[in-house]
C-alpha cells in the first residue's frame, strides 16, 4: 500500500459490521440445523476465511457482498474436523469448537494460528470444555474433544473474550444451567448473546460479570443484523484526528466507545454524539495534547485501538505512557513507527512516547490487523511517501477501509507486488 501525506481528512462515512461479532455469530450457526441469514456482514478476509471453514464442515454458504448479506445452511454439515491449513489462517477458527461439541459431542481441530501478537493459547477454552465433561486429547497437531457435556460453574481467571464465547455456545444446548464467572462482556460478546437469544437460547447476565446459560433441546435458525464495528469507528476517528480534520459517522455505537472517546476529548478533540449515543461527529484539535492510557478488558480502553491511538501520541504535545495489559506482545508497530521518526521507548509492555513535530515516510511492514491500521495513519501524517507491506492484515480486519479514507481525501494506492 502506497500512502501519501494527507491534508486534513473530512467527510461522512458509515460503518461495516463488526468483525469480532460476525465471526463468532457465523460459528454459532453450527448450533442450529437450518438456514440462517446474517446482514450487515463486512466483506473482509476473515469473513471469507470463516466461510471456507464452515464449508469444509459441509455447510452451504452464499455471500451477497454488495448487500452484505450472508446465508448459512447447516443442514448439510457432516464434519467435525478442521484442517491445519484452515486453523493456521485465523485464531477465531477455534470458535467452532463449542458449537461442534454441543451439536455433535465431538470437535477435531488443528491447533489455531492467528496474529503474531502473543502466544494466544486456548487453555481457558479447553479448561471450560473439560469442566463441562469433555475429554480432550492432543494427537500430533490436532486437538480431539469428545463427550456429552454437562452444566457446570466455570470461573475464568482472565475475562477472555473467546473462551467466554466458546463455553457459552457449548452451554446453550447442554441441559441444566452453566455459569461463566468473571466472563468477558465486550460489546461483541453482548451481540453474540443477543444472537443466541434470537435462536432461542436462555442466557442471563448477572452483574458484575456472570453469564448463566440454561440449555435448551434445540435452537432455531435466525435472521440477524450484525452490530456496527466500534473498532472501525475508532480507527476512522483516530485517522481523522491525526490529520486535524473532521468526520461524521452516523451509525457509530458511541455507547460502546466511552473510554476511547474520553481520551480523544482529553487530547483536545471535540466529540458530539447523537441521540441515544448513536452517531459521532468529531472536529479535531490542531494542537492536541498527549494522553496516557492502559488497555483493559471492556469497558476499559480497547486493546484493538491501542496501535491507532499510539500514532496520535507520536505527534501530540507532551509525553504519553501506553501500557498494553491484554496481550504480551502487541507493540510490534513501535519498531516501524520509530523508523518513521517517532520517539518511543519500551519497557516490558509499556511504551513511553515523546511527541515530535513530524514523522517521515518509510518502507514499513504490518504485523497484525491493528498495527496495519496504525501504519496507514502514520503514513497519512508523515512527510514523504510511505510504503506498507503486509496489506493482507489490513484486508483481514476491515472491509475496504482504504476506500473510505480516500472518500475523506486520503491519497492511497494499492500495488499487488512483492515489495521485498
Ligand atoms: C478477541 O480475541 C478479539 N478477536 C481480539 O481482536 C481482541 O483483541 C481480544 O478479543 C481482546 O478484546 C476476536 O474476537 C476474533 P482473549 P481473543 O481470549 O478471544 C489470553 C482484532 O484485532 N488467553 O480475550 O483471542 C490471550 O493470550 C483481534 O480484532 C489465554 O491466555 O482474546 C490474551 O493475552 C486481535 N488463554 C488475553 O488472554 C486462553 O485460552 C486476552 O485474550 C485465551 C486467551
Amino acid at each position: 500500500m502506497i500512502i501519501h501525506p494527507a491534508a486534513s481528512l473530512s467527510g461522512t462515512v458509515s460503518l461495516a459490521g463488526a468483525k469480532n461479532a460476525v465471526l463468532v455469530s457465523m460459528a454459532s450457526c453450527l448450533l442450529v440445523d437450518g438456514v440462517s441469514v446474517l446482514t450487515n456482514v463486512p466483506a473482509s478476509l476473515d469473513v471469507y476465511q470463516m466461510i471456507v471453514l464452515l464449508e469444509s464442515l459441509g455447510a452451504k454458504i452464499s455471500f451477497e457482498e454488495i448487500a452484505h448479506r450472508l446465508t448459512i445452511d447447516t443442514t448439510t454439515v457432516n464434519q467435525v474436523t478442521v484442517s491445519p491449513e484452515i486453523m493456521r489462517k485465523m485464531r477465531a477458527s477455534v470458535l467452532v469448537m463449542g458449537p461442534l461439541l454441543a451439536r455433535y459431542q465431538r470437535a477435531h481441530i488443528a491447533l489455531p494460528g492467528g496474529c503474531l501478537i502473543g502466544l494466544r493459547p486456548i487453555d481457558y477454552h479447553l479448561r471450560g470444555f473439560a469442566k463441562m465433561g469433555a475429554i480432550i486429547e492432543t494427537q500430533d497437531q490436532f486437538l480431539n474433544a469428545t463427550g456429552a457435556l454437562k452444566a457446570t460453574n466455570f470461573v475464568l481467571e482472565y475475562p477472555s473474550v473467546g473462551a467466554t464465547e466458546n463455553v457459552m455456545m457449548a452451554a446453550t444446548l447442554t441441559s441444566g444451567t452453566t455459569k461463566i464467572i468473571n466472563a468477558a462482556l465486550e460489546p461483541e460478546v453482548l451481540d453474540l448473546i443477543a444472537f443466541l437469544r434470537a435462536m432461542g437460547a436462555m442466557i442471563e447476565i448477572t452483574p458484575p460479570a456472570t453469564i448463566s446459560i440454561t440449555g435448551v433441546s434445540v435452537l432455531r435458525p435466525v435472521e440477524y443484523a450484525i452490530l456496527p464495528d466500534r473498532l472501525e469507528a475508532g480507527t476512522l476517528l483516530a485517522t481523522v484526528a491525526a490529520t486535524g480534520g473532521s468526520i461524521t459517522i452516523p451509525d457509530a455505537p458511541a455507547y460502546y466507545m466511552e473510554v476511547f472517546l474520553e481520551k480523544l476529548v482529553e487530547m483536545g478533540h471535540s466529540i458530539i454524539c447523537g441521540d441515544k449515543q448513536v452517531g459521532i461527529t468529531m472536529v479535531a484539535s490542531k494542537n492536541p495534547r498527549a494522553v496516557s492510557f492502559k488497555t483493559m478488558p471492556y469497558p476499559g480502553f480497547p486493546t484493538d485501538l491501542q496501535a491507532p491511538m499510539m500514532v496520535l501520541q507520536t505527534v501530540a504535545c507532551g509525553e504519553s505512557i501506553i501500557s498494553e495489559t491484554v496481550f504480551e506482545n502487541r507493540l510490534l508497530h513501535v519498531r516501524e513507527l520509530q523508523r518513521m521518526g517517532a520517539q518511543i521507548t519500551i519497557n516490558g509492555t509499556t511504551a513511553t512516547i515523546k511527541g515530535v513535530d513530524q514523522l517521515y515516510g518509510a518502507q514499513v511492514i504490518a504485523s497484525d490487523i491493528r498495527s496495519s491500521a496504525a501504519l496507514v495513519i502514520a503514513g497519512l501524517i508523515a512527510q514523504g511517501q510511505t510504503v506498507m507491506a503486509g496489506i493482507h492484515h489490513f484486508r483481514r480486519g476491515y472491509d475496504q477501509l482504504e476506500t473510505k479514507l480516500q472518500q475523506l481525501g486520503a491519497v492511497i494506492a494499492i500495488e499487488q507486488k512483492e515489495v521485498w
